[in-house]
């Protein structure tokens, strides 16, 4: 087990989850029939993170933001499918519709068609779809956002616009992960004047976040 566990059993305790719970969360993850076609497309370390809050968080509502080829999709949804319990929606306007995502996705890593029963996706970007009015009122308002991923254009300004979003549309005791969080500190070309925006996120809110692998955890 990777040192990111150390944060997920405590995650766990601050959420109910009992050690064995973790233990067998870890285990459910690693032996995922379709890890290894998954695997193809890079380390699972960040989608074994979002795998295990999803499980102990058991949150009726994911949106996500950025899904190519749809690891981390699929790691939600097999967590919401064992969860028995709630709906992921998620946004990139790099499929066409629902229908190509879910037979892309298929194809290419072989997520089980029957995971998709969860999912919405809406092939465009979040600065499009998150401004939706129906959208808004009959589903994000009426019950609220858990969990919310960001994985899309890590670009100052449309991350910290999504976490805006997201802090706005999240319910008490929801959480917020973010991957790549660090990329405007690593990624020389695209360093940004303004800084980091999830230390400036937190820091304008009073919030606190944790690191995993790629990733930045912010609990509400
Ligand atoms: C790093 S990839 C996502 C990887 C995915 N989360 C996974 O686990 O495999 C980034 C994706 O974000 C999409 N994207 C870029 N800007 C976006 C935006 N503003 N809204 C939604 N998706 C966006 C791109 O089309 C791309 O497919």
């Amino acid at each position: 087990m990777s040192s990111d566990w150390d944060f997920i059993y405590e995650f766990g305790g601050r959420h109910g989850a009992k050690e064995s719970d973790v233990v067998s969360i870890y285990h459910d993850a690693m032996d995922y029939p379709f890890r290894k076609q998954m695997h193809q497309q890079g380390p699972l370390d960040y989608q074994d993170m979002v795998f295990a809050i999803t499980r102990i968080l058991m949150p009726n509502f994911v949106v996500e933001t950025g899904v190519r080829h749809g690891v981390c999709s699929s790691f939600i949804l097999a967590a919401l499918a064992q969860n028995g319990l709630g709906q992921l929606d998620s946004c990139d306007p790099m499929w066409s519709s629902q229908e190509e995502a879910c037979r892309r996705i298929h194809e290419l890593i072989c997520t089980p068609v029957d995971l998709f029963d969860r999912w919405s996706f809406y092939p465009m970007m979040s600065s499009t779809h998150f401004h939706d009015p129906d959208w808004l009122a009959d589903v994000v308002m009426p019950r609220g956002v858990d969990l919310f991923v960001h994985d899309s254009d890590h670009g100052f300004g449309n991350m910290m616009w999504e976490l805006e979003w997201a802090l706005e549309h999240c319910n008490k005791g929801g959480v917020i992960i973010c991957d790549d969080w660090d990329w405007q500190e690593n990624e020389e070309l695209e360093k940004h004047a303004d800084g980091n925006v999830v230390r400036q996120f937190c820091a304008g809110h009073r919030l606190t976040f944790s690191t995993i692998g790629t990733a930045a955890v912010i609990e509400l």
